[in-house]
């Protein structure tokens, strides 16, 4: 009987059967969860009836370890108020003003929605106080990402508030741990550090509300042991499904054991849970790799593709944005004009970006006009729907963006709702970009938002995409609907955000939308659950962008990250297409100022982007040589039958003479035989790669030299099987 039941937890584990859940030994009770390659492990002690995290790694070999783990040492989701030393994952008040939370096991469930999936939910509760907690975790089997969040139930007489409420609580015991971290600022994004972690605290996180990623993108990776590079070492890469304020916090102790908690930042956010309600946190998602980097990556990208990104399995459309080449002053004709530059270019979309709304203060520059969005009639005297059919005669789509969580106190909205807006009372007004953020915690404010886009959508049928933009945090917020729950507001705002963007999803289920935030001030799988694609930065210069999309690589699909060439940086056009094709390409370039070879480029560019934007978007990443190694940056994408491959390279810089290694390639099928093939290259210049024919084993052993050596040169090579 024993031998049953310690064989159905592992298969359990992976997820195959409906095997039994839980494995009482002498009323022990195990609970095995975790995904193809990884176990996820916790048991319930049983002496003091809490549960403990008793596993993370990679699966166990042997079914009867399990049996082994000592439950103790590691809770699962530590309290506040009795014994725990440390950082808690959650603390309250109770109604009698009682400061501390006990959580013992009460039960657990195993939900299997699909073959996939497997949802374990274990419900910890008080025991002298009506409040319960589930952990929730769910597993992503053949992906190897995991998903945990929790939900908090109190029925006390009154409310209770809460002040810390992590989505996530997991420990590790290892000899060293490296944290890498992104942070940056507006134009800077993904800037990648490593540190060793020592002992006490470390934490990454926002406090900016709105725009909330500026100086963090909420991802890491967590080395054990030893450093990890992109084929070796033992790592979870985490993130968390948030579009405001996140914490990562990760606590070394006395013993050199490491617990790092997860989830919204506790910081100014205690909330009120009334009696009966429960409150989610939101995801925090992770996958463990002893493998290596690139491993990692792409477990998350493939899970993002299934699951984490609005219609990841999709295609998404390639475009021309006029941002960058006519800023706020265009006209009609101008824009008629850029529909035929995308049509002539072979580009997919005209996106018109900002300044295309506003009457009574005309949104002529960043300083008036956002919050009133009806087109301007000076500028489009004959409204979007001309342009909409315009495009449509053309043979382009057309799309638009939009910033509805925002206004300009030069505008009408500002002078018709002063108490729809985030501003502190006594306090004078603070912006940022000449603007401030709307209150969504106000229903009429989340109504004034669905409707900007639902009213357009509705009027211009013909509109098939939107850029929704977000250019600033939050600074003296107050919302006046909040009235004494002033510390809900940057919860409540993020939550009521989701909500606005559910009901549009709800009756536009597939439209594709670019979310983006001064760049990238607003990048997780929380909001790109509703978003097909993120505009990565506001810097554009491809020099700047093979760092900026490297760093997006390790935690975010290609299709995704969307890269425009521009005429920022002075490179040449080919290495700043080059740039913009590892990612989702699109345009925002005088198109009409481009030389005869430069537009006959162009166009083939295109077309070569397009035959092979499947690999690109959906099949496998391999980073090749970093560019925070080398003078150079290298990555391939070898799509999931191992038959075509396509490989990136870009010289970013180069020392007098100096000479570069071979490139050896990843993830082809040693004994296929590949036809190799450099494309992009201008007019007139040869090609600067081995083209010819290789075993996958002589590409991956030996490898090609690519490349010129010189600075900010670059190759694309196509390889076919
Ligand atoms: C932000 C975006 C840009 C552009 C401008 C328009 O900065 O990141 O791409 O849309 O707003 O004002």
């Amino acid at each position: 009987m024993k031998k049953f039941l310690l064989a159905s937890i592992l298969i359990c584990g992976v997820g195959f059967t409906k095997a039994q859940p839980v494995l009482k030994q002498n009323e022990d009770i195990i609970i095995s969860t975790g995904t193809k390659s990884t176990d996820l492990i916790y048991k319930v002690n049983k002496s003091d009836g809490r549960l403990y995290q008793v596993y993370l790694g990679s699966k166990l070999g042997s079914v009867a370890d399990i049996t082994q783990f000592k439950a103790s040492g590691h809770l699962a989701y530590a309290t506040f108020g009795t014994d725990n030393l440390f950082e808690p994952a959650i603390r309250m008040t109770h109604n009698d003003g009682n400061p501390s939370l006990e959580l013992k096991y009460v039960s657990h469930n195993i939900e299997k929605p699909s073959e996939d999936i497997t949802i374990t939910a274990i419900l910890l509760r008080d025991p002298e106080y009506p409040v319960d907690v589930t952990i929730y975790i769910k597993s992503y089997i053949q992906e190897d990402v995991i998903e945990q969040w929790t939900e908090i139930v109190q029925k006390e007489a009154n409310p209770v508030t809460i002040y810390n409420y992590a989505s996530s609580m997991l420990n590790f015991d290892a000899n060293k741990y490296w944290l890498t971290q992104f942070h940056g600022d507006w134009a800077k994004e993904m800037k990648m550090q490593e540190n060793e972690l020592t002992s006490g605290i470390k934490i990454l996180d926002s406090k900016l509300g709105t725009h909330a990623h500026m100086y963090q993108t909420p991802v890491f990776f967590l080395s054990l042991n030893e450093k990890s590079d992109e084929t070796n070492g033992e790592l979870i890469a985490g993130t968390l499904g948030w579009s405001g304020n996140f914490q990562f916090l990760f606590e070394v102790d006395e013993k050199g054991s490491l617990r790092v908690i997860s989830g919204i930042n506790p910081f100014a956010s205690e909330y009120i849970v009334q009696p009966g309600k429960s409150f989610k946190t939101p995801s925090f998602i992770f996958t463990y790799s002893n493998h290596g980097k690139g491993l990692a990556s792409r477990n998350l990208h493939h899970w993002a593709a299934n699951y984490g990104i609005m219609d990841g399995k999709g295609t998404r459309l390639t475009l021309l944005n006029n941002w960058e080449t006519t800023y706020f002053n265009f006209n009609e004709p101008k824009l008629v004009s850029l529909l035929n530059d995308t049509k002539k270019m072979g580009l997919d979309l005209f996106l018109l970006d900002d300044g295309w709304f506003a009457n009574k203060y005309p949104r002529n520059d960043d300083r008036a006009g956002l919050g009133d969005w009806q087109e301007n009639k000076a500028k489009l005297p004959h409204g979007l729907g001309y342009l909409v059919k315009e495009a449509d005669s053309v043979g382009v789509k057309f799309g638009i963006w939009i910033e509805p969580e925002m206004v300009n106190p030069k505008s009408e909205l500002y002078e018709n709702h002063p108490d729809w807006i985030l501003k502190l009372p006594n306090r004078p007004e603070n912006y940022f970009r000449n603007q401030l953020v709307l209150d969504l915690t106000n229903p009429k404010v989340q109504e004034f938002v669905f409707n900007v886009v639902d009213g357009m959508l509705t009027k211009y049928q013909g509109i098939a995409f939107i850029k929704w933009d977000c250019n600033r945090m939050m600074t003296n917020g107050y919302s006046v609907y909040l009235k004494d729950k002033q510390s809900q507001l940057y919860v409540d705002y993020v939550n009521n955000l989701y909500s606005i963007l559910e009901r549009l999803r709800q009756k536009y289920p597939h439209f594709p939308m670019m979310l983006c935030s001064g760049g990238g001030g607003r990048v997780d799988y929380g909001a790109l659950r509703y978003f097909t694609e993120f505009w990565a930065s506001d810097d554009t210069d491809p020099l700047e962008r093979v760092y900026i999309q490297w760093g997006y690589s390790y935690f975010f699909p290609a299709f995704a990250v969307c890269n425009h060439i521009t005429s920022w940086g002075k490179q040449s056009l080919k290495f700043r297409t080059d740039v913009a094709m590892m990612g989702k390409m699109g345009y925002d370039l005088k198109v009409n100022e481009l030389t005869e070879n430069e537009l006959k480029f162009s166009q083939e560019a295109i077309a070569n982007y397009k035959r092979l934007s499947d690999i690109i978007w959906h099949g496998d990443l391999y980073r090749l040589i970093s560019p925070y190694d080398e003078n150079r940056a290298v990555l391939t994408y070898v799509s999931n039958s191992k038959t075509k491959a396509v490989l990136f390279a870009y010289t970013l810089n180069s020392r007098f003479r100096e000479s570069f290694l071979p490139v050896k390639l990843q993830g082809l099928d040693p004994a296929g035989k590949y036809n190799v093939k450099e494309i992009n290259t201008f007019p007139g210049e040869k090609p600067s790669a081995d083209n010819g024919t290789y075993t996958g084993d002589y590409l991956m052993k030996i490898g090609l030299n690519i490349g010129t050596g010189a600075p900010l040169t670059s190759t694309i090579l196509e390889i076919s099987e």
